[in-house]
């Protein structure tokens, strides 16, 4: 078996990580005790700086210099004055074997540090880490996605929308069983990491499938994900990374890689990492990476914010001197009859239900809706079948007073007050969330309000 794997590395987190880690533990273990043998002699006398490489793999690298390591080579053989070499492999299997440690009897290294591996990886001795990324969501700014902004919230999508996406993944990636634990499995796209076709690379998915529409949104590794989202002028797309969660892990630290038993060497491109932190910074956010914190935040430029920013939403409400407009009026109205009996009379909140004001804010119309409608059932105290027929006011009534059971969110769907208008709801509670309108009955914009 000798499949093109292009982009080993970025494409470890795709792998079983814990199976890898548990395997790296013992492994690294193995290679400490055994180090002595692996060491070579140190050169001292270091000619250039000797960078092992794939030839064809941008935004990492390619033999242009155009990739962002390649930019990170740069500025660090001019740091140490050394003239910069580059040894090319394409990044199969044995990248590892076939250049950093790749030796004939008799014969010198030819390259002697690898950019861009996983920290911790087990085949190299793994500097410090360098920067952070995670997998991200990739699709058109203007579409069925146009709300979402995290990915729990492309998750509350209403099942209608989500049952039509087509959602392209790598096989085996972390995105999988994101989509198994969500019930769309059979939304995935999936693409071959293993593939054997050397002129495809993982960039395709984006610059192609998603561009062309043959797909409506991409999982990918960040670096790949905000490289090829900038390069497609249209559809205009957009950037969301993704948090990790207990079971799926989608971020990961990327480190630099040296033979192990060569301490010095280690030792000084450490020290590079540190000095030239800002400048490496800088190199990754000029090729789009979505740089993120140990806590999973976004840290970049302004100019990724561009890419990575919400997509616009239009306000759904237009609000002068506190007077609305008639779906936002219409929106208070129904408001105070179905609504404020739990969420109180400004929306912000009771002893039983939550404080809408703030929950709204950050809640897309898709998500409010399918809320609303969908997702909540009543539940009753056993032997109090009464609230069908009960009428809704005496039934929160009820509630309040603590003679209903546990207290969910009503279903509102066969409403003939709440669901069609609840559009209206939503301008509402987003001018309240919003600061826009204040407390109590908002006036009215527009004569002829019913
Ligand atoms: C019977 C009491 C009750 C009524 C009436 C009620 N709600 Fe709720 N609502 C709740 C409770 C309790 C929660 C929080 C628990 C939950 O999420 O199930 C909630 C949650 C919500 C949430 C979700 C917040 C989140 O972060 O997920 C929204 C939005 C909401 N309500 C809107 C409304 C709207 C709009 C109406 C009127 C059409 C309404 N509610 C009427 C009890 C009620």
């Amino acid at each position: 078996m000798a499949p093109a794997v292009r982009g080993i590395f970025l494409e470890f987190p795709l792998r079983k990580c814990i199976h890898f880690l548990l395997a790296l533990m013992t492994a690294v273990i193995g290679y400490v005790s055994t180090g002595g043998s692996m060491a070579q002699e140190q050169t001292n006398e270091r000619a250039s700086f000797r960078v092992c490489q794939d030839p064809n793999n941008l935004p990492f690298s390619n033999t242009g210099g155009e990739g962002y390591e390649n930019k990170i080579a740069e500025l660090f053989a001019k740091e140490l004055g050394l003239k910069l070499e580059y040894y090319s492999f394409p990044q199969r299997m044995a990248f590892i074997r076939n250049t950093l440690r790749y030796k004939l009897p008799g014969e010198n290294y030819r390259c002697d540090i690898v950019l861009g591996v996983p920290a911790g990886f087990d085949q190299v001795s793994a500097t410090k880490p360098y920067y952070r990324s995670t997998y991200a969501l990739v699709f058109p700014r203007k579409g069925p996605l146009a709300d979402v902004r995290s990915g729990d919230q492309f998750a509350a999508l209403p099942p209608a929308v989500l049952r039509k996406l087509r959602i392209g993944l790598f096989d085996r990636s972390p995105a999988s069983e994101w989509l198994a634990r969500r019930g769309l499995v059979e939304q995935g796209v999936p693409y071959r990491i293993l593939n054997a076709n050397p002129d495809q690379y993982p960039g395709e998915i984006i610059e192609k499938d998603l561009a062309e529409g043959k797909i409506d949104v991409a999982v990918v590794w960040g670096p790949i994900a905000g490289f090829f989202a900038r390069r497609v002028k249209t559809p205009e797309l957009v950037v969301v990374p993704l948090k990790s969660e207990p079971g799926v892990k989608f971020d990961f630290e990327m480190a630099m890689g040296v033979r192990y038993g060569e301490k010095p060497w280690k030792d000084e491109i450490e020290k590079l990492l540190i000095k030239k932190q800002s400048e490496i910074r800088a190199i990754l956010a000029s090729y789009n990476v979505p740089m993120i914190d140990e806590n999973g935040r976004l840290i970049g430029s302004a100019d990724q914010a561009e890419l990575f920013a919400r997509p616009t939403e239009a306000v759904p409400y237009r609000v002068v001197d506190g007077k609305a407009d008639n779906s936002t009026f219409l929106g208070w109205r129904i408001f105070h009859s179905s609504c404020a009996g739990c969420h109180g009379t400004d929306a912000t909140g009771t002893g039983v239900a939550p404080d809408l004001t703030k929950r709204v804010k950050d809640m897309p119309r898709s998500s409010f809706i399918a809320t609303i409608l969908q997702r909540y059932n009543v539940v009753i105290r056993e032997g109090d079948a009464a609230s069908e027929s009960a009428s809704r006011e005496a039934f929160i009534e009820q509630i309040l007073q603590g003679k209903a059971g546990r207290i969910a969110m009503p279903v509102w769907e066969g409403d003939p007050n709440v669901a069609p208008n609840v559009n209206d709801i939503y301008a509402y509670l987003r001018a309240r969330a919003d600061g826009a309108l204040g407390t109590g009955r908002p006036g009215l914009l527009e004569s002829g309000f019913r």
